[in-house]
């Protein structure tokens, strides 16, 4: 069996490391907050070249909070796309907003920055662009667009760790930046955890005090109303181990990446493209082909654990009925969830793993 993604073999590669790590923080009953979680917040706030980061307890709180945080109110509209997890635009409704989603660019499945202000009124607050896969979206052309009708930028990162725009970390760029640490992410807790980065100190200070019930250092005073979704010290250590690994395991996945590209290029199927101001850190290594299910069965029943990112655009879920969409409202969205398949990717996918990958994927496309 090959798996989408093997934890297991990554845990036994750094286990040493690992058990002492949750073993001191029990030894220290340090369950919350301290020492690990600040180390961890800051070292993944340098990594990422953003000024503060602060964690929380998933990447849909990250991004709940950083609308919270930056004023949405009832009935501001905030833009992002539709072939997302449905995390994005989740909590952007339960932030109190409304979702509007605007087409994917049909070649790197992030949002067609030319599509964007035909999307944008005069309720449009915010814009949440995902960081797709692990590219960056055109970032530039996002803010240009932002900047001109002065709306707030969250970016979704929740699948980018690390990832770039015109070599520049993602950190640099939006109001606040948006990471997931669940297990299978390219830097993945053991449990739930997410992150949120910004350069705006007021901004960061808000968002500290909002996921600790509205206090600042002060036990029992509380300047504002919150919530609890701090991230877990035990997530912390464990991440912080996770951290020293991240460079090493983004250069194997592209190297991974590299060879499926060189072992699949004459196939006729469509590879990943990587737009000339990104660097893909390949969360997921994603093609596209006619008859994806008949191959996806294939490859299953082969013991291959290729999966579909995502199968239902969200603009099409029961879940959003109520925004009365239609089939082709967002047709590169609608495309690409009926052609995009997700082979195996992980920074230990050994080459005898990829070799067959390839030979089952080339024999089902015959
Ligand atoms: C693009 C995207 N946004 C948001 C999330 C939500 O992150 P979490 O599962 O940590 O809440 C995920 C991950 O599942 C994701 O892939």
């Amino acid at each position: 069996m090959i798996p989408l993604v093997d934890l297991k073999k990554q845990y036994l590669s750094i286990k040493k490391e690992i058990d002492a790590a949750i073993n001191d923080i029990i030894e220290r009953t340090a369950f919350v907050g301290g020492k690990d979680l600040k180390n961890f917040e800051s070292r993944f706030a340098e990594m990422t070249g953003a000024k503060y980061a602060i964690g929380v307890s998933s990447g849909t709180t990250a991004l709940y909070v950083s609308m919270i945080a930056l004023g949405l109110k009832r009935s501001d509209e905030v833009i992002t796309v539709p072939n997302t997890f449905i995390a994005t635009s989740e909590s952007i409704t339960e932030a109190g907003g409304r979702v509007v989603f605007v087409d994917i660019d049909e070649e790197t499945y992030n949002i067609d920055v030319k599509k964007l202000e035909k999307a944008i009124n005069k309720k449009t607050k915010a814009i949440i662009p995902v960081h797709l896969y692990g590219q960056s979206c055109d970032i530039e052309g996002v803010i240009k667009v932002a900047q001109k009708h002065n709306l707030k930028v969250i970016f979704d990162a929740c699948q980018s760790h690390l990832s770039a725009f015109k070599n520049e970390p993602l950190g640099k760029f939006g109001d606040c930046v948006c990471y997931s640490f669940y297990p299978g992410k390219n830097l993945g807790a053991y449990g739930d955890g997410g992150i949120i980065t910004t350069n705006d100190e007021e901004l960061a200070r808000k968002m500290w005090m909002l996921i600790d019930h509205g206090r600042w250092n002060k036990k029992y005073e509380h300047d504002i109303e919150g919530y609890n979704c701090r991230l877990d010290t035990l997530q912390a250590a464990i991440l912080n181990v996770k951290l020293n690994y991240l460079s090493l395991w983004t250069r194997k996945r592209q190297e991974a990446a590299a060879k499926y590209n060189k072992l699949l290029k004459d196939t006729g199927l469509i590879l990943p493209k990587v737009a000339d101001y990104a660097s893909h850190v390949y969360h997921l290594y994603v093609i596209r082909l006619k008859e994806r299910d008949k191959v996806l069965k294939i490859l299953n029943d082969a013991g291959i654990q290729a999966g579909v990112h995502y199968p239902i655009p969200l603009h099409l879920q029961k879940a959003y009925e109520y925004l009365g969409h239609r089939n082709g409202d967002f047709p590169a969205a609608e495309d690409s969830c009926l052609s995009v398949l997700s082979l195996p990717m992980f920074p230990e996918i050994s080459d005898e793993e990829i070799n067959q990958v390839v030979a089952v994927l080339k024999q089902a496309i015959k």
